[in-house]
């Protein structure tokens, strides 16, 4: 295929050491060589952990690719900035990826779509790839105003690091209704917006909208996935709830 798919598991504020461990555990016995890139999103203080099990696991994983991001980072480079972590800091841990604007952010952290551009830029400043999460809410989408939001949330983000930034991107298409509600978006709901999106970066690049890779994220389950993924600009998943569970997140990499 043209666009690896990838599976990114986004544990929020959940999980353990422990949980790393089972997955590695799972992984090394059952990643196949020719599945999907998978990433690794646990909260900041479990990344040594994973880093260490990667490390660990190295030949058993060979082939395979499997990942590390984080949830979120500082836009500022270093300074009195209590709690948070840099771009730099991330990098130095092992991260190659970073989610940038999660809903959950945005919503409940005043995070602004100025804060999330800024996030963005600092992101691929420390040589991390930014996993930029859009989506529109449920009012927004009944008031048919859902390529509106996903337009402006580009935007931003394109105005302030120019659309050749894309180039090292990932884009997450989570509708925030489907986000941790079990009612995840139907395949052609998802369709309909990923190739929204993709046809918004071609117009300015043909080549970043062909290759950048667009995942959808909401409420992603065993036994939805592979329709979403089917979709011709669903290229995987950020997958929340069911990255905690290791039998059903192994069972998603496999369906990508
Ligand atoms: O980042 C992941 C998403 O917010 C999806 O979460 O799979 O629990 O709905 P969920």
């Amino acid at each position: 295929a043209l666009r690896r798919p990838m599976v990114a598991g986004n544990w929020k504020m959940n999980g353990s050491a422990q949980l790393a461990q089972e997955l590695f555990n799972k992984f090394a016995v059952k990643l196949q060589n020719d599945s999907a890139e998978v990433v690794l999103c646990p909260p900041t203080i479990y990344l040594e952990s994973v880093r260490q099990l990667l490390e660990a696991n190295k030949e058993a994983l060979s082939g395979s690719l499997v990942r590390m991001g984080a949830q979120n980072l500082s836009q500022h480079d270093f300074g009195a900035y209590t709690g948070e972590i840099s771009g730099q800091m991330l990098k130095d841990s092992g991260c190659r990826y970073v989610i940038i604007g999660h809903s959950e952010r945005r919503r409940m952290y005043g995070e602004t779509s100025d804060i999330v551009a800024e996030k963005f830029a600092a992101a691929q400043k420390h040589g991390l790839t930014p996993i930029l999460c859009v989506g529109e809410s449920g009012p927004a989408r009944q008031a048919r105003r859902t390529f509106e939001v996903i337009a402006e949330e580009l935007d931003v983000v394109i105005e302030k690091n120019g659309t050749m930034a894309f180039d090292n991107a990932i884009i997450a298409y989570e509708p925030l209704w489907a986000v941790g509600t079990g009612k995840s978006a139907t395949p052609e709901q998802a369709q309909e917006v990923h190739a929204f999106i993709r046809k918004r970066l071609s117009e300015v690049s043909p080549f970043i909208g062909e290759n950048i890779r667009i995942l959808y994220g909401g409420s992603v389950t065993p036994s939805n996935a592979a329709d979403l993924f089917a979709q011709p600009d669903v290229d995987g998943g950020l997958i929340g709830g069911a990255s905690l569970n290791s039998s059903e997140f192994l069972s998603l990499c496999s369906i990508a």
